[in-house]
């Protein structure tokens, strides 16, 4: 079996206040998305890497990609909502994957993604039957509000985790959970929406998504302190 990666990258990042996308904001003098490649196309248990831009992107060829050769395939198809862009992606990739083959899908807005991460998923899922995602358990008391921004309830936190990415479910499975599915945030709600039970594989808080402006200088800090 072989292992795909699936990076969507087609999103507006209207939550950065910024005119660009985020996934070509500057992160250590690079665009934040190649970060996020070079992660996935230096693991050695990954076998190509697949970013869905879209269709109207004018920043992708501005850039310099060759040094990722032939593991980085770029793919202008990506669709209204981030389950479309993964979806797309899917169905442009389809004649070279097979039933078997796993897809691990990461957020473009993902740059700290390190290598422990992406072995620690694959290990623990590649014999899986379902498949599942990185997490980590939530830290915070949650509160539930009424309509009027007033505590409704205190959430009990124990068992509740935070979804990271990659997600990693079988090739056929996540096609079609994610056809069948509506206003899903990530891959495993659809296949959740199947009566499946992904496994929670814990991740650890460095693996941050980039939506603030403030996650763009943790996430340069926590790339510079990274040990080799
Ligand atoms: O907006 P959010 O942070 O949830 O986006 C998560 C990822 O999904 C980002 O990498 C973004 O580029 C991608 N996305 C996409 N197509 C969309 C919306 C978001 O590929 N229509």
């Amino acid at each position: 079996t072989r292992c795909f990666a699936i990076v969507p990258a087609a999103g507006s990042g209207s939550r950065m206040r910024s005119e660009q996308p985020k996934q070509y904001l500057s992160l250590l003098g690079q665009p934040l998305i190649r970060h996020t490649l070079a992660a996935l196309c230096a693991s050695p248990v990954i076998d190509r890497v697949y970013v869905v831009l879209s269709v109207g992107d004018q920043e992708w060829d501005r850039h310099d990609w060759t040094s990722f050769g032939n593991r980085l395939v770029p793919l202008f198809c990506g669709g209204a909502s981030r389950a479309d862009s993964v979806l797309n992606g899917l169905r442009a990739i389809a004649d070279d994957t097979s039933e078997s083959d796993w897809v691990l899908v990461h957020d473009a807005a993902r740059p700290c993604l390190a290598p422990w991460h992406i072995e620690n998923l694959v290990r623990e899922l590649i014999h899986d039957e379902v498949g599942g995602i990185l997490a980590v358990p939530v830290a915070d008391t949650l509160k539930q509000a009424d309509s009027h921004q007033h505590i409704a309830a205190t959430v009990p936190r124990d068992g509740l985790w935070q979804a990271q990415t990659p997600q990693m479910f079988r090739y056929v499975m996540l096609k079609r959970a994610l056809e069948s599915a509506r206003n899903v945030t990530d891959e495993a709600s659809a296949i959740e929406a199947m009566g499946l039970r992904p496994r929670l594989v814990r991740g650890d808080p460095t693996n941050l998504k980039v939506t603030y402006p403030l996650d763009l200088h943790l996430a340069e800090w926590i790339l510079q302190h990274r040990e080799e």
